[in-house]
């Protein structure tokens, strides 16, 4: 018999076709931003590790046509056919694509989502320390490009580090949540670290 994991896993796969999202994490942050209303109409929001482009759509919907949504990620996205969203393929590490998305965003954005993953190993130590390096980058590059007041939304696996990680992001926002959203599977150790209000680069 498949398991509780496997059953949830496949209803919300389906539910995510079903309303038309490219994947299945799309779910994940439409339930966060009902939550912990995250992103509003007019923002600029960039999100980082897009492909192949759930959440780039639960943002270009959430902000509207006043807002932009600028999509990061190593792998191609297909285009979206909405006029609000510019994808870019890179390495949220690299310079050159950090100084494109400052002229694309005008120098600042208002919220920077993160659900860059590395390839899994299946070792936890292994994955979870890689998935700590890529959070650690979008840190980075909140100190670079968020304005102060703005909001986050990172993904990590629990582990060694997490707790670390944890403190390193709340002393950048007065308040942090830890959140699990329903369409994350009980078997993963993956959580999102939900932020706001960005005190401003500590650079
Ligand atoms: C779980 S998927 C993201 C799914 C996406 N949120 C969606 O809803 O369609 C993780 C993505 O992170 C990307 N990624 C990993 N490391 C990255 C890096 N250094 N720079 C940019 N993207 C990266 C991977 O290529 C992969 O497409």
């Amino acid at each position: 018999m498949p398991g509780k994991d496997s059953v949830l896993g496949d209803f919300y796969y389906r539910e995510a076709k079903r309303q038309g999202y490219r994947s299945r994490s799309a779910l994940k942050l439409l339930e966060i931003c009902h939550k912990f209303r995250v992103m509003k109409r007019g923002d600029i929001v960039l999100d980082l590790g897009a492909a192949p482009g759930g959440w780039l759509q639960v943002a270009s919907h959430l902000v509207g046509e006043e807002g932009l949504v600028i999509g990061v990620d190593l792998s191609e996205i297909e285009p979206l056919p909405y006029k609000n969203t510019v994808l870019l393929r890179g390495d949220a590490r690299s310079l050159d694509l950090q100084e494109s998305l400052r002229s694309i965003s005008g120098g600042m954005v208002d919220v920077i989502t993160s659900d860059m993953a590395p390839k899994f190993t299946g070792i936890h130590d292994v994955d979870h320390g890689r998935q700590i390096v890529l959070a650690a980058v979008a840190l980075e590059l909140a100190d670079k490009l968020l304005r102060p007041g703005g909001k986050m939304v990172i993904k990590v696996l629990m582990g060694s580090d997490f707790e670390p990680f944890r403190k390193e992001v709340k002393s950048r926002f007065s308040g942090v949540k830890i959140f699990k959203p329903s369409a994350s599977r009980d078997s993963s150790s993956e959580v999102y670290l939900v932020c706001h209000g960005f005190r401003g680069s500590i650079q």
